[in-house]
């Protein structure tokens, strides 16, 4: 099985073939989606909405990125694996430097995703530079979320849109291999896809990107707490899990589970020994 690399995403934006990208935090999950074909896996810092049970993402620290891409690459034949830098550990070059370092030397991933437009460009230079491959992201950065006033959909003004326009072609001078569209109109997204030469991957961003990706928690239906209008569920994966628990409970409860089938068996010669060893200290009291 070959390694998909940076390269090859050029070249599947050249050829017109659409990138796949999903979300992992775990290794369970990381070996389901690299056998299954996904592109690209991104540990997303979503990891503080969908796994540790936060209202954002922006509690997430650098070691709690480091313990799950780590899980996640060891899972990982094929697909790029991307970590995400979460809030503030960007936020001054010397810092930007070595939690990159971080996540590639001990997440071992290899490419790391940040937030923002022309602001990260000197950033994301300095990262290229020292060889770490930067995927961007601007449209609806959830790490600005106090900055925006909530989840809503970015470049819906003319002035807005240029904005994000200019923002790619700076990202793209600056050395990403590619950028995430997050929560824009669709022909904002067509416009930039058309503009520059990285791959574009959406997220609410429309069919004319490169690529698509999706929070895999949110394609499975794991929770129905947050449904975004971009959101296609694919599968209730809480309701098979549910109904799964539920069956367990009532099994155990009735005696249906465990069976001698789940039981490991006590050589019988073991037995008669012990049989008799019982027997002997019984006798002695
Ligand atoms: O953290 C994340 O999962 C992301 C994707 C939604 C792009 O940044």
């Amino acid at each position: 099985m070959t390694k998909l690399t940076v390269i090859d995403l050029y070249l599947m934006k050249k050829e017109g073939r659409k990138i796949t990208m999903l979300t992992a935090y775990d290794y369970p999950t990381a070996l389901i989606l690299d056998e299954a074909g996904v592109d690209i896996i991104l540990v997303g810092d979503s990891l503080g909405n969908v796994i540790l049970g936060y209202k954002n993402t922006i509690p997430v620290t650098m070691d709690d990125m480091v313990r799950h891409c780590a899980a996640v690459s060891r899972g990982i034949k094929r697909a790029l694996v991307v970590g995400d830098m979460p809030f503030m550990s960007y936020a001054t070059p010397e810092l930007a430097v070595r939690n990159a370092g971080r996540l590639v030397q001990e997440g071992g991933v290899e490419a790391v995703k940040l937030e923002g437009g022309r602001e990260v460009a000197s950033t994301v230079k300095l990262l290229v530079d020292n060889g770490v491959p930067v995927m961007g992201h601007i449209g609806l950065t959830p790490q600005s979320i106090y900055k925006f006033g909530g989840y809503k959909v970015q470049g819906r003004t003319a002035k807005a849109a240029k904005k994000l326009i200019e923002d790619a072609e700076i990202l793209e001078k600056a050395g990403v291999f590619s950028i995430v569209l997050e929560c824009i109109p669709w022909k904002v997204a067509k416009i930039i896809t058309e503009s520059i030469s990285v791959p574009t991957i959406g997220i609410g961003a429309g069919a004319y990107c490169d690529g698509q990706v999706l929070v895999t928690y949110d394609m499975l239906g794991f929770f129905e707490g947050f449904k975004p209008k971009f959101v296609k569920q694919y599968c209730n994966i809480r309701k098979f899990i549910m109904d799964a628990v539920g069956k367990y409970i009532s099994e155990v409860r009735s005696g249906i589970y465990p069976t001698v089938e789940y039981s490991y068996e006590l050589p019988e010669e073991e037995e008669e020994k012990l049989s008799r060893e019982l027997a002997s200290l019984k006798a002695k009291k």
